[in-house]
């Protein structure tokens, strides 16, 4: 099955309506999901396992297509885990041709991704995954990097807190370099560090197969997201559930919205406070810290200091884009050695 069904599914009066009604109230803006439940679904279905991951891909598709019908703009989904590598050599060998075969055909499609605007990002440390897969993988992200209309992001080779330890060496290589000071890392700096820095963080999260946990999938992303758990198992997933998840959304909108500001506010607080702290360490080591330094010059001085903070953090992170920039075109740029699963 294509990324983008040729012949969309048409939609019965009631799913218009529940769409419409739907769209009365908050709609999560994006949209994560951890797609669990492929193989005991197979296993319930009589299939090989392989056969089972396909079906998930397929649902995947239309998945996507309803997420557009809604207003979810963006969609992130757990296509494979670093912990996935430990799975039987012949499972790992059949995702891992799921993903060059799917990949392939995305570029294949690139007419459809330019005409629906889709920007596909792949999350994840992909130095983890065999060249081929790298390449063709580069291919499709560097295709869409422009599109803007709607976003998805395939984590594949990922997890959590590989992602944060990633972040926090791009952050200590920073300081190493002299482009930051200790002092200047804070929440927002290693937020922009991780691999979903081009993202806002998840409205909404949906974990299918009854599990209730997110095994180490955006852990550092979902801290206000609302969480929803369906028993169902992957390929079961239909709309139904979708709907039940954005009506989950609407009914703790405003607990999530009430308790995220909370969050940002007293951020700001803690950045305001760390600012001042640096400048009082800063003049004392220079000594020039005295009584007659009156409040409103020690005040002028921490505005200075923010604004050279900030002017750090912005070249610090042009770096960080220039260094993923190198990255992707090493790997469009790589020769291709097809490696054996
Ligand atoms: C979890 O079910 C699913 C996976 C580990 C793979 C998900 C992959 C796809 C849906 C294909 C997507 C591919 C691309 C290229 C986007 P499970 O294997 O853990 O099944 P179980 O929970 O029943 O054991
Ligand atoms: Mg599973």
């Amino acid at each position: 099955m294509s990324w983008f069904p040729e012949k969309r599914t048409s939609k019965s009066w009631i799913h218009q309506i529940c769409t419409k009604i739907l769209k009365t109230g908050p709609v999560p803006k994006h949209v994560a999901i951890i797609m669990d439940g492929n193989r005991r679904f197979a296993k319930k279905n009589s299939m090989e396992r392989a056969e089972g991951h396909l079906k998930g891909f397929d649902k995947l598709a239309e998945t996507l297509e309803w997420c557009l019908d809604l207003g979810i703009t963006e969609v992130t989904v757990y296509a494979f885990s670093i912990e996935n590598f430990k799975r039987s050599k012949e499972e790992v060998g059949c995702l891992m041709e799921i993903a060059r075969q799917k990949f392939a055909r995305l570029m294949q499609e690139r007419e459809l991704i330019q005409k629906h605007e889709v920007c596909v990002r792949v999350l994840g440390n992909l130095s983890l995954l065999p060249p081929d897969i790298q390449q063709v993988v580069a291919d499709a992200v560097e295709f869409s990097k422009h599109n803007t209309r709607a976003i998805l992001n395939v984590c594949f080779s990922y997890t959590s807190r590989d992602e944060i330890c990633e972040g926090m060496r791009e952050l200590a290589e920073g300081v190493s370099m002299g482009l930051l000071k200790t002092s200047d890392i804070s929440e927002d700096l290693l937020d922009k560090c991780l691999y979903t820095r081009k993202s806002k963080d998840p409205d909404l999260l949906i974990r299918t197969s009854g599990e209730v946990r997110l095994s180490d999938f955006l852990l550092w992303q979902t801290a206000y997201s609302c969480l929803a758990f369906v028993s169902v198992l992957w390929p079961e997933f239909s709309v139904w559930h979708l709907y039940s998840g954005i009506l989950h959304y609407q009914k703790n909108y405003q607990a999530l919205k009430d308790a995220k500001e909370k969050n940002d506010s007293e951020k700001e607080r803690r950045q305001r406070e760390s600012d001042y702290e640096s400048v009082l360490k800063e003049m004392k080591e220079q000594k020039s810290l005295d009584k007659s330094e009156d409040l409103v010059s020690i005040q002028c001085r921490v505005q200075q200091y923010a604004q050279d903070r900030e002017a750090r953090i912005h070249k610090f992170l042009q770096h960080l884009d220039h260094k993923q920039e190198e990255f992707f075109q090493n790997m469009l740029h790589q020769k291709p050695t097809f490696t054996a699963n």
